[in-house]
């Protein structure tokens, strides 16, 4: 008890961040420095194993807000389902791509579609050819929109999770509540998904 200083790990960050000394303390209450000493320390021990998991619930910045879903790797090498043209004011060339599970659905007719289809749409403004009018060409990217199939995460919505991505980034809270009730109001009789395979 002479020295508490040999009961500090002295060279761990716990004692670099808690440099607390009780060498003056009165000998009566150095057992209970003692106790507060282990307590302060176990508190550090721990404290690093909560911020790590703190970090992983943190929401990551490249997924859209309440589904979590992330732009999926490689989806400029997927398939075409169908190419779409949206009217003014938004006035988009859209093509729909799928990954393998969405285009096996597609060839078979399985609905609901299963668990792990996604499904993205690429869109961009409709602009004229210049070298020949009555072409339509795509002008700047405008949105990529993403549907990806888990039927036991996604329950709530049908088993579709959404995002909506500007520049590879996840558009707000408040354009990621629109998708479910409109896909839910127009198309719930196909597993909520508009688009048909072009024949
Ligand atoms: C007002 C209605 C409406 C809203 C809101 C909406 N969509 Fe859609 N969505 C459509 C229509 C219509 C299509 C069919 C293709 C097209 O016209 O572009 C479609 C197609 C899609 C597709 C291709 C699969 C399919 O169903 O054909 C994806 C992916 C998609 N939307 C994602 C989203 C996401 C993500 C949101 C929310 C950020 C969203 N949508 C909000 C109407 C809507």
């Amino acid at each position: 008890m002479n020295n508490l200083h040999t009961h500090q790990p002295s060279s761990t960050n716990a004692a670099k961040a808690f440099p607390l000394s009780l060498k003056g303390a009165p000998a009566k209450f150095a057992g209970a420095g003692v106790l507060a000493l282990a307590a302060a320390l176990a508190t550090f021990a721990v404290a690093p194993i909560a911020a790590k998991e703190t970090r992983a619930a943190a929401p990551d910045p490249q997924a859209s807000p309440i589904y979590g879903v992330t732009l999926p790797k490689g989806y400029r090498q997927w398939q075409l389902i169908a190419p779409a043209i949206e009217a003014e004011p938004l006035n988009e060339l859209r093509v729909v791509l799928g990954n393998t599970k969405a285009i096996k659905a597609y060839d078979q007719g399985t609905l609901p579609f299963p668990d792990g289809t996604v499904l993205v749409k690429l869109a961009w403004k409709h602009v004229q050819s210049p070298e020949f009018a009555p072409a339509s060409i795509p002008g700047a990217a405008t949105t990529v929109q993403v549907m990806v199939k888990d039927s036991k995460k996604y329950a709530a919505t049908g088993g579709w999770g959404f995002g909506r991505f500007i520049d590879g980034k996840p558009a707000d809270l408040a354009q990621h509540q629109t998708c479910f009730a409109c896909h839910q109001s127009l198309v719930k009789n196909h597993d909520y998904v508009f688009t048909r395979l072009a024949p």
